[in-house]
């Protein structure tokens, strides 16, 4: 069904109130080609989770938002497991039904907020591990000549937070379903620091992937705003990658810099950190800011209007800019 007029607040992280001209939840495949066949030619957006977005006015055309639903293990082969999830399932749900049935592989990325069909797209990534190292392949639907096309990891083209559906594929193809490859011999991956640390403070001497995604969701609450509480969008920008001599000179003159190798030539740098030195930490203007215990988020609390979050990001990667010469870039999608 089609519905005109349709404010998105409830439908972005964020907690933005702008309004879609046109809005369709659509639960199968007949529905979503319904509603695309009667707006042909005119501008479509796709809601996932709206984890990932910032919306910055009201939206014409037509928005979609996926409720396509259901979880199965479709493939067997020693202890490696297909599972197929529909790409409306709340990502974390996922992350939920592979430690209940003792799936290992996604652990690491539990409660980051978002569904199934959004992880791809930017290919999520946290506490070591990325959504492309257990990434089996993907069904999509072709907007243009309404086929379903099945994408493997290679044609995906995953980068950090990268995908090709955010690049030469954007807005061409709705991602339907994800096949991950999962393993029920659960080689935890605790080579990120923190995760390490709190599995100490949890007491816990031999870890399985429950703990560690215990250990994880503890982290996160402990770090990161919950949306349901405070509108925000994860980290809204990207940690920027420089070469290596420009992080000599930055090095030089800022010791402290927190930054991890990437390869030869190339280098990460925490912009959390960045930006926090750069006095943004916790910084409010009025009812949105920058949030309190990581200056990688951007916070709405509670009627802000996405122009002024944007507004805010230009004056943070300014400053960013004439401090330290990094160009930063946004995480989320500006809409
Ligand atoms: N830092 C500061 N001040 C801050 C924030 C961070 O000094 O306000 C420093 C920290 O002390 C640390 C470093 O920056 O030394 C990195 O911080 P953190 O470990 O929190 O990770 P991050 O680089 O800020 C990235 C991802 C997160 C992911 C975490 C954990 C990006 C853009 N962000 O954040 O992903 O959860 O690592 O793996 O890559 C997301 O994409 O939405 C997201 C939350």
């Amino acid at each position: 069904m089609i519905q005109q007029n349709i404010n998105l607040q409830p439908y972005n992280t964020f907690g933005l109130a702008v309004n879609a001209a046109n809005f369709c939840e659509f639960s199968n495949i007949e529905e979503l080609k319904d509603a695309i066949s009667k707006f042909k030619d005119q501008p479509l957006l796709v809601l996932g989770g709206g984890s990932n977005m910032l919306l910055t006015k009201d939206v014409q055309g037509l928005v979609l938002k996926n409720n396509l639903k259901g979880i199965e293990l479709v493939k067997e082969v020693g202890n490696d497991v297909w599972i197929k999830s529909m790409a409306g399932e709340v990502w974390h749900d996922l992350v939920m039904y592979a430690i209940e049935n003792g799936y290992g592989g996604i652990e690491n990325l539990s409660l980051i907020p978002g569904s199934v069909g959004a992880a791809p797209m930017q290919n999520i990534g946290a506490y070591g591990v990325e959504v492309k190292d257990v990434f089996d392949s993907l069904e999509a639907y072709n907007i243009e000549n309404g086929n379903i096309e099945v994408f493997t990891n290679d044609q995906c083209q995953f980068g950090y937070r990268e995908s090709v559906f955010k690049r030469s594929l954007k807005g061409k193809y709705i991602i339907v379903s994800v096949t991950l490859k999962l393993t029920k011999h659960s080689e935890i991956n605790t080579s990120y620091g923190a995760i390490a640390s709190e599995l100490e403070n949890m007491g816990v001497s031999q870890a399985g992937i429950k703990e560690v995604s215990q250990a994880v969701i503890n982290i996160r609450q402990s770090k990161l705003p919950d949306p349901k509480e405070i509108g925000n969008s994860g980290s809204f920008f990207k940690n920027p990658v420089i070469g290596k001599s420009q992080f000599e000179q930055l090095k030089a003159k800022f010791p402290d810099i927190v930054n991890y190798p990437v390869d030869e030539n190339h280098v990460k740098i925490a912009a959390g950190w960045l930006i926090d030195q750069a006095g943004w930490k916790g910084k409010t203007i009025g009812n949105y800011g920058v949030h309190k215990n990581q200056a990688l988020v951007l916070v709405n609390y509670g009627g802000a209007k996405g122009q002024d979050i944007y507004q805010l990001s230009e004056d943070i990667m300014k400053s960013v800019k004439d401090i330290y010469g990094i160009d930063l870039e946004r995480e989320v999608n500006v809409i």
